[in-house]
């Protein structure tokens, strides 16, 4: 038996051909591409293709997720009472999902052909900004309104939340956002996906254990607490006291801090980027907190490089966009579970049950007494 570091850190533990991250030199990629190279210049359905069948369009047929987004009839009655009751809507995603799995009889990947996992994860991706955007209306008393075939995923998602379309530059500096989180190596959420898909359950199973682990404050949960930390913090010459405050009663400072990254988080510049773009009194006053905070973290740590995460700026280009806060986690979920159903199909098809052990650090064992 092998010992495993705290956190499985720094412990290759699968083969994937999807991608992966060099957190020293401040690099990811999707399959052979530069990443963020791809959030600078490619669609988000470019880089569905891409994770899904292999390579970038025109060399293949783009992907078209458009005609996919439209909820069967039950299951859009099932969201709407979900959301008409529960407030959070990474619940009612988690519903809708299984929903449109059960309804269109998405069985089992043990049981699924190459070909009916790629529907399962071409269908399942398309459904989410549906069933956010259909949430968000219903809690707020407003009609739900049906996709567009037409517009590209990230304009139908801002459309169907907000009922008007997105301006173009809100409408790219969300798909911006969208292409660089398509997909991040073995986090703590696709690691889950796969836990579950090693087991041959069905796609929508590990799509929702992935939700799970997203909607962690530690992974996915952070853009939401980072704009209302950047609230908090108020103006940029507060953001030092506020930062050695936070850390000396213990608390993590949002949006700062990689498990990999020591240098640049690059879907970081990417947004800030974005957010630059989009203009505005906040931007310039994110660039002053962040800062101020890098230098508080780095005379705090000065050995652990804590370096700007992608949920700093994530949360200035959402709330720039005009998305409510509520969504800015589901939001997350819209191009992950992109990201998670490549994932599902590469260890649904590896055939291997992932098993690790514990090491029993309890009272003495006795054995063949139970009092
Ligand atoms: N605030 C306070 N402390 C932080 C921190 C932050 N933002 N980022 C890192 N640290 C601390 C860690 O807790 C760790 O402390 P320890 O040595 O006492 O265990 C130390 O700095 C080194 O951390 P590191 O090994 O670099 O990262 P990690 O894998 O332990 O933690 C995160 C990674 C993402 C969980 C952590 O940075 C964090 O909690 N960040 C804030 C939440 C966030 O923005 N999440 C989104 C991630 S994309």
């Amino acid at each position: 038996m092998q010992t495993a570091p705290p956190g499985l850190k720094g412990l290759v533990v699968a083969e994937t051909e999807l991608g992966g991250v060099r957190g020293e030199e401040g690099f990811f990629h999707y399959r052979q591409h530069d990443a963020a190279r791809l959030a600078r210049e490619r669609s988000l359905e470019d880089v569905w293709t891409l994770h899904i069948d292999g390579a970038l369009p025109p060399a293949i047929p783009i992907i078209d997720g458009g005609p996919l987004r439209a909820l069967p009839g039950p299951c859009a009655d099932l969201v709407d009472a979900a959301a008409a009751r529960l407030t959070d809507p990474m619940a009612t995603l988690r519903i809708g999902l299984l929903a449109v799995a059960d309804v269109e009889s998405r069985a089992a990947t043990l049981d699924r052909s190459p070909d009916e996992m790629r529907d399962d994860a071409l269908r399942l991706a398309a459904v989410v900004p549906t069933i956010l955007a259909r949430h968000h209306r219903v809690r707020h008393g407003l009609q739900p309104i049906d996709p567009d075939p037409a517009l590209g995923h990230a304009a139908d998602y801002l459309r169907m939340a907000s009922g008007v379309p997105p301006s173009e530059g809100a409408a790219r500096a969300v798909e911006q956002y969208l292409v660089a989180t398509v997909d991040h190596g073995f986090n703590a959420s696709t690691f889950t996906a796969r836990v579950v898909a090693s087991t041959g359950a069905d796609m929508a199973g590990a799509l929702v254990a992935g939700v799970g682990a997203l909607t962690g404050p530690l992974h996915g949960g952070a853009p939401s607490r980072c704009i209302a930390m950047i609230d908090e913090i108020g103006t940029a010459d507060r953001a030092r006291a506020w930062t050695r405050d936070q850390l000396a009663a213990g608390r993590k400072i949002m949006g700062f801090g990689h498990a990999v990254y020591r240098a640049e988080d690059p879907r970081g510049v990417v947004l800030r980027e974005a957010a630059e773009r989009l203009g505005g009194e906040l931007v310039g006053r994110a660039a002053g907190m962040e800062q101020q905070i890098l230098e508080v973290l780095a005379a705090w740590k000065p050995h652990q490089r804590i370096v700007t995460n992608v949920e700093f700026w994530a949360s200035v280009v959402l709330e720039l966009a005009g998305l409510p806060r509520a969504m800015f986690t589901p939001t997350f979920a819209v191009s992950r579970t992109i990201g998670w159903t490549a994932h599902v199909i590469e260890q649904a098809s590896a055939g291997k049950i992932i098993r690790p052990s514990a090491r029993y650090i309890g009272p003495p064992v006795q054995v063949g007494v139970t009092t």
